[in-house]
Parts: structure tokens; C-alpha cells; sequence
């Protein structure tokens, strides 16, 4: 979920509003803001995408100079009208982002007093608790600061309180939440894009942080109440266009930013006269780890997956890599100043933010590829390898992908230099094959018709399996879950050998089967594979350079990509499945760009 807070100099419906546009990417199931005036707290509330609050504002304006907003990606409730936050009571109003683990117990109690709740969510509580206090004679900083010691969870919140038109309280545990700094008037957002539009003066709140906020300013309290200070930050997020220029979708024009997006990244860790890597200090020397742990969520973790192989060939590093909502509970032995090394776009994913975290604890030296430099994951990090891949809109992540790719790629060459497994020669050729990979995308891209057509049959699939060994298979997992995200259809990506041990029981005539297969050493295996599939009526759609009569069998779609140095097959090959899943969705109508149900940036476990 996004929050965001105004204390303005005149209404704040319209800003609360443009911060909102902002923060969907958080999630977009329901929107609301609450305002208020010399007396009473408002609120318009729609589900549904912002623009139902739009024309709901439009027809039912609210006056108010300070207020909060929300936008929902569903948690606690089915995402409807009445539980769309800001949820309120007579005398506050509170949006949140998080779970409340204590809710039911809060709750219980709270009926049990007579409190009359209105939604299922877990944020009612908050309300009454601290319209609780306030009966009870506290001001809003006293009541919010007992409240704020009841609750247990993950949270960012903000509150508006009846009858103060110049304050707002707002707490951070474990979710992210940034205080903005203007001129006669306060914000407070989930990150520094949200309050882009007005200022770019931005204090970060740190866990356990509450912050009592004025238009004159704001007073920072820790957990045990007494003052502290955050310094004030320069945010970069203001310079940050978003638009889909001639693009139907920002998806497409990611899509298509990658040749350039990933071009810059390579500028940024190649040294291009020498044909060498040129990465920055790192927090760990690859001499002396004898492993190294990697972790992350999504599409974050498939790259992941693609970097096991590249650092276990190409620098003889053992690599353990795990889903991170996995890896925070598994209570794993570490020792003392090992690797670990997590992967996110948005930097605030919360499983994998609570993975680096156990790495602090158990003393490792922690390393992060971000697409967000000014992220939580990103600053909480001892070192940081942004991925230049500029701000990502679309739900279903593209270019961040490649971009990880590709700084995991240097990586893994440095990592083989300190080890003494990639000497100059290879390295030469390996970085020359970083380098043809812009133009290769290029030419993926340059001709879409083949996906166009091949839309119209996987659109009546009802399953659609992607094969792929070596590098190629978390391409194939990768593949899967772009057309799951945005088209809906049931897919599964398998290693190519694995499918003779189950998935071969789905195969008939009516099943698709994805076979990305790049012409390397691995291809007769794979070939044989896709034999497998013909001899039970799969219809092969076959993703290689290589010819399809050498495939000995029947292929029904063949879509050609150029002849590619094995290193760099995975970041060429991620763009025809991004095609696959993005002409899919076009065709079959979906919201490509805010598919169901997800949300870009997940800071819930
Ligand atoms: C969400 C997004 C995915 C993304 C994952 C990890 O589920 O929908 O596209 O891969 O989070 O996000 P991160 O920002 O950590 O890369």
C-alpha cells in the first residue's frame, strides 16, 4: 500500500491526490483521503483504480488544508469501499501501510467496550485505540504514543486528528515512510517519489520512529518517546519523468528501453577501452569467501537463479540462492563475515528487507543490487550496485530484470578475476559479449509480428509450460510468470530434464510448450526434450537461434533470435518472453500494466 500526508498552505484534496498517482504502483485495488477543516475529519473513498476517487472528488469536492491518502493492495478484507482506508472514528482518521499482527485480540477488546467497527481490516483497530485514549483525556501525541506500543506488526501510518488542522502524526515499523520538508508545509509519503512533486528535502524515519508533524516543522520521537534527529537528504526522485511517451502501455516501452537501460548499466561497470570490469569497492573480497548466499522475491529471485550458474562456472563460487520470504525463517547458521548478496527493483520489498536484515545479524557483509538507490534495502546495505534502469511503472518487471542481469554479469566476471578462474583473455570475451548484448535486444525487437501472431493461439490455452536448461531455465521460470502476471493463463516454467519426471502427465495436444533453447552445448539435450513433447502432441513453440528442422521433430512456432555468446543468452532471451507474455495480455485485453490482484512493490511478508 502507499500513504501519504499534507499539511498544506491552502486544500490538499488535488495534492493528495497527485502523490496517490504516484504510489500506485504500490497497489491499486481501492483509494481514499481524509481531510481537515477548523472541526470535523471527511473523507471520500472509492474501490477500485484512483480515477473512481477522481470523479468521485469531482462530484463531492472536500475542503480541508491537511490531509492523508491511501491506496490499497488488499491484506486484511476484500478490497471494497468500506474497506478502503483512511479509516476513521468521530475524532481520528489513520492510513496505513502493513499488517497488525495483534489485530483480532485489539479488536475483541474493543467490541467488548462497545466500539461499533465498520471494515475488516486490521487498520480499524488503530482508530479506535487511539479515539480510546483521546476519550480518556490524552492529547493526540500522548494518546498515539500508548497506542503505538500496543500494536505489534509492521506498519506505516499516518493520522489526522479532529479539530488540529496543523498536525499530523506519523509512525514507522518496518514499513518505509519519508517526511518531507517544505516551505510553510509538511508531507509525509511511503518514499521520495510520492512527495516528488513538492519537495525534494527528505528525512528518512527509521524503525521505531514516530514523527509529530507541524507546518512549522517536525519533532522525531524513538521508540522510548525521547527526541532524535534524522538528517534531512537531498532526494534525486524529482528529476524522475514518467510517461509512456508513443507507448500503449509502460510495459511495452520498457520492453523496448532495455538495448539503452541495460547499455548504461554496462557504461557503469565496464571499463569499455580495456575490455574489463570496473566495478566499485566491495564489501567482501571473492578471494576469501568460500560461498556466498543470494536472495530476493519474484523476478528479483530468477535473476538470482541466473547468477547461481553464472558465479558457480565462471568463478568456482559455490552460490545458495532462496526465495527471500524463505531464507528470513530458515534459522540458517551463517559464518561470521560471509557474503550475502539480495537483489530487489523497488528496494523495499519487505521479505527480502527482513533477509538483509538476518544477515546483519549473523555478521555478514551485505551487498545489494537496487534499482531505487534511495530504498531501505539500499541503505541499509554495506555496499550498493545500482542497476541504471530508471524508474519501472509496469507491474510486471522487465527491464529492472535485464538490468539485474546485467550488474550480476560484471559481478560475476570480477568475482572470477579475484579468484583466478577468468584470466584477461576471457575476460576480454566475456565483456565482449556484455557488450553486443544492447544490439542483440535491439534486434529481437525489431520485428514483433511473430509475437502478434503467436498471441492469437496461446490466448485459447488454458496451460503453457516453458522448458529450459542450464541459464535458460530460470529464463523459462521467468517466462511463466510474465504470462501468468498479465495474462491469467496457467503457466509453469520446468527444467528441461525434470518434465520426464511429472509435468510430462499434462502434455496433450491442447498444451503449449515454450522450449527456450539457445544453440550451446546444452541443445541436443534439450532437443531431445522437446522430442519427448512432440511424441505426445505438444505443440512446440521453440525460442533459439538455432534452425527447426534441427529440433528432429515437429515445431510449430519457431521465433528466431540472433546467434548469442552462451554467457549473455539469458539477458537476450528474457526479451522474447517478455514479448510472449506482453502480446498475450494485449490480446486477450487485460490491464497489462496494473495487472489483478499484484502490486509492484510488495512491503507486506
Ligand atoms: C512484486 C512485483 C514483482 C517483483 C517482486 C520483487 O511481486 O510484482 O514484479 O519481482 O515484487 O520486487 P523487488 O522490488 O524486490 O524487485
Amino acid at each position: 500500500c502507499g500513504i501519504v500526508g499534507v499539511l498544506g498552505k491552502g486544500p490538499v484534496a488535488e495534492l493528495l491526490v497527485d502523490a496517490l498517482k504516484r504510489l500506485e504502483y504500490r497497489g491499486y485495488d481501492s483509494t481514499g483521503i481524509a481531510t481537515v477543516g477548523a472541526r470535523d475529519i471527511e473523507r471520500r473513498r472509492a474501490e477500485g483504480k484512483l480515477r473512481n476517487l477522481e470523479a468521485l472528488l469531482s462530484s463531492e469536492p472536500l475542503a480541508g488544508n491537511a490531509g492523508i491518502g491511501h491506496t490499497r493492495w488488499a491484506t486484511h478484507g476484500k478490497p471494497s469501499e468500506a474497506n478502503a482506508h483512511p479509516h476513521m472514528t468521530d475524532d481520528v482518521a489513520v492510513v496505513h501501510n502493513g499488517i497488525i499482527e495483534n489485530f483480532r485480540e485489539l479488536k475483541a477488546e474493543l467490541q467488548a467496550e462497545g466500539a461499533a467497527f465498520t471494515s475488516d481490516t486490521d487498520t480499524e483497530v488503530i482508530a479506535h485505540l487511539i479515539t480510546r485514549e483521546l476519550r480518556d483525556g490524552k492529547d493526540p501525541i500522548a494518546a498515539v504514543h500508548k497506542v503505538l506500543s500496543q500494536l505489534q506488526g509492521a506498519f506505516a501510518l499516518a493520522m489526522i486528528f479532529k479539530g488540529y488542522d496543523d498536525l499530523m502524526i506519523a509512525a514507522r515499523q518496518g514499513s518505509p515512510l519519508a517526511i518531507g520538508y517544505g516551505n510553510g508545509e509538511m508531507f509525509v509519503g511511503s518514499d521520495a517519489i510520492a512527495l516528488a512533486p513538492f519537495t525534494d528535502n527528505i528525512a528518512y524515519l527509521e524503525d521505531g520512529d514516530w514523527a509529530v508533524v507541524t507546518r512549522e516543522g517536525v519533532t522525531i520521537h524513538g521508540r522510548d518517546g525521547a527526541v532524535v534527529e534524522r538528517g534531512v537528504v537531498k532526494s534525486a526522485a524529482t528529476g524522475l519523468i514518467v510517461d509512456k511517451g508513443n507507448f500503449r502501455h509502460f510495459m511495452a516501452k520498457e520492453i523496448h528501453e532495455q538495448p539503452e537501460v541495460v547499455g548504461h548499466t554496462l557504461a557503469h561497470y565496464l571499463d569499455l577501452a580495456s575490455n574489463q570490469v570496473a566495478l566499485p569497492d566491495l564489501p567482501f573480497d571473492f578471494a576469501s569467501i568460500s560461498r556466498m548466499s543470494l536472495s530476493a522475491c519474484g523476478t528479483a529471485y530468477y535473476a538470482c537463479l541466473v547468477a547461481k550458474y553464472w558465479f558457480e562456472r565462471w568463478a568456482k563460487l559455490p552460490v545458495d540462492v532462496d526465495i527471500a520470504s524463505e531464507f528470513r525463517y530458515r534459522e540458517i547458521a551463517m559464518d561470521p563475515g560471509g557474503a550475502a548478496l539480495f537483489v530487489s527493483q523497488s528496494g523495499e520489498t519487505a521479505d527480502t528487507l527482513a533477509s538483509l536484515r538476518y544477515c546483519r545479524e549473523q555478521d555478514q557483509h551485505v551487498l545489494s543490487v537496487v534499482n531505487v538507490r534511495e530504498s531501505s534495502i539500499a541503505r541499509e546495505s554495506d555496499g550498493v550496485l545500482p542497476t541504471l534502469g530508471g524508474p519501472e511503472i509496469g507491474v510486471a518487471s522487465t527491464k529492472a530484470f535485464t538490468c539485474q542481469l546485467t550488474v550480476l554479469a560484471c559481478l560475476a566476471i570480477a568475482a572470477g578475476k579475484a579468484r583466478g578462474t577468468i584470466g584477461p583473455e576471457l575476460e576480454a570475451e566475456l565483456v565482449e559479449a556484455l557488450v553486443e548484448v544492447p544490439r542483440h535486444m535491439a534486434e529481437v525487437l525489431r520485428d514483433e509480428s511473430p509475437y502478434e501472431e503467436l498471441a492469437h493461439s496461446l490466448s485459447k490455452a488454458r496451460d503453457v509450460l516453458y522448458l529450459g536448461r542450464g541459464t535458460s531455465y530460470p529464463i523459462a521460470l521467468e517466462g511463466a510468470l510474465k504470462l501468468k502476471e498479465i495474462s491469467y493463463i496457467h503457466a509453469e516454467g520446468y527444467a528441461a530434464g525434470e518434465l520426464k519426471h511429472g509435468p510430462i502427465a499434462l502434455i496433450d495436444e491442447s498444451v503449449p510448450v515454450i522450449v527456450i533453447a539457445p544453440r550451446d552445448e546444452l541443445f541436443d539435450k534439450t532437443v531431445s526434450n522437446m522430442q519427448e513433447v512432440a511424441a505426445r502432441e505438444g505443440k512446440i513453440v521453440l525460442v533459439s537461434d538455432a534452425d527447426p528442422a534441427s529440433a528432429g521433430c515437429a515445431v510449430q512456432t519457431t521465433l528466431a533470435v540472433p546467434t548469442v555468446h552462451p554467457f549473455v543468452s539469458p539477458l537476450v532471451y528474457a526479451v522474447p518472453v517478455q514479448l510472449i507474455a506482453y502480446y498475450t495480455a494485449v490480446f486477450m485485453g487485460t490491464d497489462v500494466d496494473q495487472p489483478r490482484n499484484l502490486a509492484k512493490s510488495v512491503t507486506v511478508e
